[in-house]
């Protein structure tokens, strides 16, 4: 694995690979690299990703380059390539790039650092579907024949991409729910209500509703989100025993959600957040170990 761009490059034996390590950094296993430096470059706004790349970095000792786009010269017109070329001229290891453009790293393949693809556009977010395997492998030990269904703003969702890629890989049956205005049907997923959904799922994903990518249209598809397509208190109660919720975050409380249940039992919502650390642990090491010395420590 020389960059991390999407679910659909990512074998299976490379996903479990990953979810197996960052298990050991979970348990503390830490693993020291010679020193390495990597670019958070963020585009796009973001707590979690960006956070537990920071905690990742902090708890594998890779130093951090300071980069953020309004300080720097993104402002005077410099492209993305220039910006990841001069990573790479100074002398940094790895780049992990959130950007608004789908599919950005197309125009990145001359630059000789490794890229961890932190969201594009409306295209894959990799990180946050390795992090939603390893919560979901955590609590049924498989994925052959979990029923899976991702609900909410399909169309605009990089999450929902790369969760149904890799989560049919690993063989689970995976469906959709979601308005009319927000399918995808270039996608090959079947879509049920979300009354079906509550009864159907193992697991129950749902996408935040994402504002910053609608057109003016889309506005007042948001009225009434909750009664009609979102969790209520009332469709919870109709979900199996041992069925479990997912989110990315941010959450729009009483939107995607009734905010009452984004802590509730079978809710995994801040599991994730903490899993981000560990599968971050994961990757950048996976990434940072060709040519580096590794040392396992158990703490
Ligand atoms: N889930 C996620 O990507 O959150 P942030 O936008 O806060 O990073």
């Amino acid at each position: 694995m020389e960059s991390l761009l999407s679910m659909k490059s990512l074998s299976v034996d490379e996903i479990y690979s990953l979810l197996n390590q960052a298990e050991n950094c979970r348990k503390g296993e830490h693993i020291l690299h010679q020193p390495k430096t990597a670019a958070l470059l963020f585009f796009e706004p973001s707590t979690r990703t960006k956070m537990s790349f920071e905690m990742a970095a902090h708890r594998l000792g890779i130093s951090l380059l300071h980069f953020s786009v309004d300080s720097s010269s993104v402002q005077k017109g410099e492209s993305l390539y220039d910006t990841v070329k001069t990573v790479e001229s100074i002398g940094g290891d790895l780049a992990v790039i959130r950007h608004p453009d789908d599919a950005y790293y197309k125009n990145l393949k001359d630059v000789n650092v490794p890229i961890v693809n932190a969201g594009d556009g409306k295209g894959e977010h990799p990180t946050q579907c390795l992090l939603d395997l390893l919560t979901i492998y955590q609590e049924f030990g498989t994925f052959q024949n979990l029923n899976v269904v991702i609900a909410g703003d399909i169309l605009h969702s990089r999450v929902a991409r790369s969760n149904a890629y890799a989560l049919r890989k690993l063989g689970a049956n995976v469906k959709f729910s979601a308005p009319s205005g927000w399918r995808d049907h270039k996608l090959p997923y079947g879509y049920i209500s979300m009354d079906d959904a509550v009864e159907q799922s193992d697991v129950l994903m749902l996408l935040r509703v994402q504002r910053e990518r609608h057109e003016e249209s889309q506005n007042s598809m948001e009225q009434d989100y909750l009664t009609r397509y979102g969790l209520t208190m009332q469709r919870e109660k109709k979900m199996k025993k041992n069925s479990i919720i997912l989110h990315p975050a941010p959450v729009n409380r009483g939107v995607e959600i009734d905010s009452r249940l984004v802590e509730c039992e079978r809710s995994r919502i801040f599991k994730q957040m903490e899993n981000g650390v560990a599968i971050r642990m994961a990757i950048m090491n996976k990434l940072l170990a060709k040519g580096g010395k590794l040392n396992v420590v158990a703490n």
